[in-house]
């Protein structure tokens, strides 16, 4: 009698922690010794070590660690002079937390559609603006910049004030200049799965405007000037030394990340191409204006909800970005607005495994699937 072996189904899950610990373990291991022998764990030269790093990657004068991206951007639109009764317009295509920046900065955030690349529309921006439209907050989607010199026209034309939301972008260019050096602020989120991650939360403001910084620096620690002096009304949000160490030690491979973030992209794209009921994101220097660093790959799909039953049924993570809903869909937070093109593109869209810890074999796996679902030959 002949017995069957049974080969155990490749797993390519969307994100794996364990192995993000795991690639890196000693490393991490001598981080927390000598930050613990140290008893360096608030503000201490670590912090101001990768402050300075990012500063000086991103060719801005000032960087600020604190606790999250989302105390960034709202500590970012109050510093940029964002007030209550200002409208500030945005994307319907990201996080709740852009919204959330702009509600507890008081001022009323104003979703609008997305355009085919998935990122905002700037001539959506544009028709939505009004006499209390007083910025703009950008999500720096996907790890692509969005066309700044058409949001800067607006922004000028109308006087706005433009906050990036860079939470998924650091590294990411639009005609060679970095996300989170267009306008007079922006926030950078290190969550842990994101393009420069730590173990918890962190995010870290980026301003190339002193006063803009020293009013976010106030408003981050409870009201005290760098000084120590307390001049005005403030809160907690730091980003802890622990994590300034962690993340100087993920910063100084952060040019490899990116190439291999970009090399997965093109693997794909070549891989998936001809898949006529995908649409795809921009392949790597498909378009010269554009340098992406791919923190998702975010594609378009044909019967997206099957596709991704599918894909599970064999070991294949993928995540339907904000829980599937757009900002605009959030009736419990009071939202009413109608975005047509958004609505259809929340029907079809989907995130593909895009992380470092996965082999060609796995993009090969998760391309083979698609095809296979597709009745296309691998
Ligand atoms: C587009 C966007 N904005 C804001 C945030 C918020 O960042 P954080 O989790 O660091 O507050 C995130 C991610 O978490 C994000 O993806």
């Amino acid at each position: 009698m002949t017995s069957r072996l049974t080969l155990p189904m490749q797993s390519v899950p969307f994100f794996d922690y364990p192995a993000v610990f795991g690639s890196h373990e000693l490393d991490f291991q001598r981080i927390f010794t000598d930050i613990g022998r140290r008893g360096a764990f608030i503000k201490q030269k670590d912090l101001e070590e990768f402050e300075n790093a990012i500063a000086s990657y991103l060719g801005v004068s000032c960087a600020m660690g604190v606790g999250n991206a989302t105390d960034g951007l709202e500590v970012a639109l109050l510093a940029s002079g964002i007030q209550p009764g200002d409208e500030v317009i945005l994307s319907s295509h990201t996080m709740v937390a852009t919204a959330v920046a702009i509600h507890f900065a008081g001022a009323t955030p104003v979703p609008v559609e997305c355009a085919a690349d998935h990122l905002i529309d700037p001539a959506a921006v544009a028709a939505a603006v009004t006499s209390s439209t007083r910025g703009i907050m950008p999500t720096q989607l996907n790890g692509r910049t969005c066309d700044m010199d058409a949001l800067e026209a607006i922004a000028v034309k109308h006087g706005l004030t433009i906050v990036e939301d860079a939470a998924q972008a650091l590294g990411s260019q639009f005609k060679g200049r970095f996300a989170g050096t267009f306008g007079s602020a922006a926030a950078i989120s290190f969550y842990p799965a994101k393009l420069l991650g730590c173990f918890g939360d962190g995010g870290i403001v980026v301003t190339g405007n002193r006063a803009v910084y020293e009013h976010a620096f106030e408003l981050c620690n409870f009201g005290r000037n760098p000084s120590g002096a307390l001049v005005r009304w403030g809160f907690n949000s730091r980003l802890d030394n622990l994590h300034a160490a962690i993340l100087n030690f993920q910063f100084s491979s952060y040019d490899r990340t990116i190439a291999r973030r970009r090399h997965i992209a093109a693997l794909y794209t070549q891989q998936l191409k001809d898949v006529a009921e995908l649409v795809l994101p921009p392949a790597p220097d498909s378009d010269p204006s554009h340098f992406d660093v791919y923190q998702n790959y975010e594609i378009e799909a044909e019967k997206r909800d099957e596709l991704k039953q599918y894909l599970q049924d064999h070991g294949i993570g993928t995540i339907i970005q904000w829980n599937g809903q757009a900002i605009h869909q959030l009736a419990a937070l009071g939202f009413t607005q109608r975005l047509p093109y958004t609505d259809w593109l929340f029907k079809r869209m989907l995130m593909l495994p895009m992380n470092l810890s996965l082999s060609d074999d796995d993009i090969g796996y998760v391309s083979g699937k698609i095809r296979t679902f597709y009745g296309y030959r691998s």
